[in-house]
């Protein structure tokens, strides 16, 4: 992995900055906090310099002689946040989520001063996970500050994290008629057309975005999704905005382009079984192929339904099926009952059932079938394809610039972080078993405590 480039030292997509060159100081003191500024500054002085648990209390006793002190309920809402952070208490940082609250129904606080008390309440709400309640924070903030174009570009984001894209979308469709240059706006806005599969309305938002240099816009999913857009476009110049993203420290490589990494594994698109040290599963995967193949195919005619398609609109075109036993490193008890010989087998390879990041499955894909070039999300495993039952011909597999085609009965194995893509042109249906496997490098440590996906 190389080093992240200073982000400001690209020419190549800088353009001249808009707007107001320096942000203006917030206003904190309202009139009567104006009074009491010597005492407001002294009991900040103890936060600054960390000394929480005595601001907390400089901030109270503030309180209890000026309960109408805005700015005074706001430094006990922070001093409380910090607490919460030195002592890891979600319990404290439920009190400072809710003294943020009090600020806004204060008598007459600045406006900046309700901003920052809300945006910062929604942000730690957020934090815990309570992403309703953060978003209707940011709602009545909106409903407060209508034109403020920072809130409603939260508030977006809120949406997204509830998954509520239509919302998001509104919201973001608002922004650009209040704020035509937003760049926050417009990847965010390009993000949600691309979900939607509006590949090419996409690509002018994800671009004009990332191009503005606006803050919040240099994220690895944008580069992610506008090359991906533009490669289903047929347009070679996704591989300009990959190679951005890879300068910009997103992406190990223009390759290589999860973005759920561990740095420093080894790197390549293909593998030998010998260079993962997983002999012994390749070996009882060889071994066994036709006993695998044989219950993935009676599941095939008894259970067809048991087949789910492929739901990551990763096609083309085509019918592609996947039946899986072991995801994020949990079995699929209900699975293993149509093919228990199968499932047996792996009882001796916790490099695989334990693997957190990835699956164990059968993969069936059927003529006419086209998978787009794309990217899985982690560099943590290594993705093996057994062949079972392998056309002639017509059937291949590109991983970078390598295009491979499976054998039956043999393993191949690659590393699915790096750009793969399938082509099924044969005239009959193709079946393989995939089984993924912890990246070799990983210590047991990291198998034990990596977060699943
Ligand atoms: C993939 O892992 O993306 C595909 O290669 C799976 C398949 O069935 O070919
Ligand atoms: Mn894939």
């Amino acid at each position: 992995m190389t080093a992240v480039v200073d982000k400001r030292s690209d020419s190549e997509v800088k353009k001249e900055k808009k707007g107001p060159a320096k942000k203006k100081k917030p206003k904190l003191l309202n009139k009567f906090d104006k009074t009491i500024k010597a005492e407001l500054d002294a009991a900040e002085k103890l936060r600054k310099k960390g000394k929480s648990e005595e601001a907390l209390q400089a901030f109270t006793e503030l309180l209890r002689s000026y309960p109408q002190s805005p700015r005074a309920k706001y430094g006990k809402a922070q001093s409380e946040d910090d607490l919460a952070e030195k002592m890891r208490s979600n319990e404290i940082l439920q009190t400072a989520i809710s003294t943020y609250g009090e600020v806004a129904d204060m008598p007459n606080p600045t406006a900046d001063l309700v901003k920052l008390a809300l945006k910062r309440q929604a942000n730690r709400q957020q934090f815990l996970g309570h992403i309703k309640r953060s978003v209707m924070t940011l709602q009545k903030l909106v409903d407060r500050y209508p034109d403020d174009i920072s809130i409603k570009n939260e508030l977006g984001v809120g949406y997204l994290l509830l998954g509520d894209n239509n919302n998001a979308m509104n919201v973001y469709e608002e922004v650009l008629v209040l704020a035509p240059n937003d760049g926050f706006a417009k990847v965010h806005y390009g993000f949600i057309l691309k979900a939607k599969n509006q590949i090419a309305e996409s690509i002018p938002y994800l671009k004009e975005g990332l191009l503005s240099g606006d803050p919040g816009t240099d994220d690895g999913r944008f580069y992610f999704h506008l090359g991906d857009a533009l490669q289903r476009m047929g347009d070679q110049e996704a591989y300009t905005w990959y190679e951005l993203g890879h300068k910009r420290g997103h992406f190990a490589s223009v390759w290589q382009r999860s973005l759920y990494n561990v740095n420093g594994l080894k790197a390549q698109p293909w593998w030998t079984t010998k260079e993962t040290g997983y002999t012994e599963l390749v070996k009882t995967l060889e071994r066994n192929w036709k006993l695998i193949r044989d219950e993935g195919l009676a599941v095939m005619d008894k259970e067809r339904g048991i087949f789910l398609p492929e739901d990551e609109n990763l096609r083309e075109k085509g019918d592609w099926g996947q039946f899986t036993l072991w995801q994020q490193g949990r079995r699929t008890d209900k699975s293993c009952k149509h093919v228990p010989k199968t499932c047996a087998l792996f009882e001796k390879f916790p490099e695989s059932t334990g693997c957190k990041r990835g699956q164990i499955k059968y993969s069936i894909m059927h003529p006419g079938t086209h998978v787009w070039p794309h990217t899985g999300p982690t560099n943590c495993r290594l993705r093996m394809h057994l062949g079972l039952v392998i056309p002639k011909q017509g059937c291949r597999i590109r991983c970078a610039n390598d295009t491979r085609e499976w054998k039956e009965g043999k393993v191949i194995i690659f590393d699915d972080s790096f750009e793969h893509e399938v082509w099924q042109d044969a005239n009959s249906y193709r079946l393989i078993f995939i089984v993924d496997v912890w990246h070799p490098e990983l210590t047991p440590h990291q198998r034990r405590t990596l977060s699943p996906i």
